[in-house]
């Protein structure tokens, strides 16, 4: 277990990628907060994750600042620590409410990550022990999906490398998986929409869980400041013919 006694937030926890990692954590020891807006699915996964071990939900839209603020109060009065936070959650690549407008896009996906990376870095420095996970996207490398969720990973990546720095004396750690196209709710919608995104190497939320589960373990204690591409190598066979 070697999770164990470890308090872990997981935004968006309730359903693809944060579900699966939650449930990762869980199984490696780990108490598992997660946040997320939809109240259904964060029941449901409270309901399978449960048995397992400890889960506790906290049902927020991570969009606001107000929210984001009050989500870290409360979990730090409660657990008076926070050992792991996985900033999972953040706006569909194409969806209504990112084709509104490109600075929502971008304060919704790499707005909310930053905030939530500067609420909990200075809970992490006071304990001088901490993992941050942030999920960016193979976008950030290679763009995909609309222009503000690239820029926007590519922003994550940035904030990633750079609080590593900052951080690292204070026994913080923090890394970003750069997922491809991965098999969960959301982008079985878009793939029925999209022909080249059904084309791609498909992975599964369980594939980018473990990296993120490797990465917040003791096993990546020296590992801080990267970004794990998770996409099967799409991106290097794009490339060729990109070239062409
Ligand atoms: N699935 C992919 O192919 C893929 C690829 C690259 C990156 N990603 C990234 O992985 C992350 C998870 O994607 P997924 O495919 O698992 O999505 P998903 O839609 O299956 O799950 C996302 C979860 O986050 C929650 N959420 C979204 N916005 C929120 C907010 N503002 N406040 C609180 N909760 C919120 C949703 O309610 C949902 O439960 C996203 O950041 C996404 O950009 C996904």
């Amino acid at each position: 277990m070697e999770l164990e006694g470890r308090i872990a937030i997981v935004t968006g926890g309730a359903s693809g990628i944060g579900y699966a990692t939650s449930r990762r954590l869980i199984l490696a020891g780990a108490s598992v907060w997660i946040v997320d807006m939809d109240k259904e699915s964060t029941a449901q996964a409270a309901d399978s994750l449960g048995p397992l071990g400890r889960v506790h939900t906290f049902i927020a839209d991570l969009g606001g600042s107000d929210n984001r603020q009050r989500v870290i109060a409360h979990i730090v009065r409660e657990c008076e620590r926070i050992d792991i936070l996985v900033n999972n959650a953040g706006p569909a690549a194409i969806s209504p409410a990112g084709q509104a407008s490109f600075t929502v896009g971008i304060s919704q996906s790499l707005g909310m990550t930053g905030e939530l990376c500067r609420l909990v870095s200075p809970i992490m420095v006071s304990q001088n022990q901490g993992s941050i996970v942030n999920v960016a996207s193979i976008a950030a490398m290679v763009g995909g999906g609309s222009d503000w969720y690239s820029a926007a990973k590519a922003g994550i990546v940035g904030l990633t490398i750079h609080l590593a720095g900052e951080l690292s004396s204070h026994n913080v750690r923090v890394n970003a998986v750069a997922p491809g196209v991965i098999d969960t709710p959301r982008t079985r919608i878009l793939r029925r929409q999209q022909a080249d995104l059904a084309t791609e190497t498909i992975g599964s939320a369980d594939e980018v869980a473990g990296v993120i589960a490797f990465l917040v373990g003791d096993d990546a204690s020296h590992v801080t400041g990267t970004v794990v591409p998770i996409d099967g190598g799409s991106h290097f066979a794009r490339r060729p013919a990109e070239r062409t």
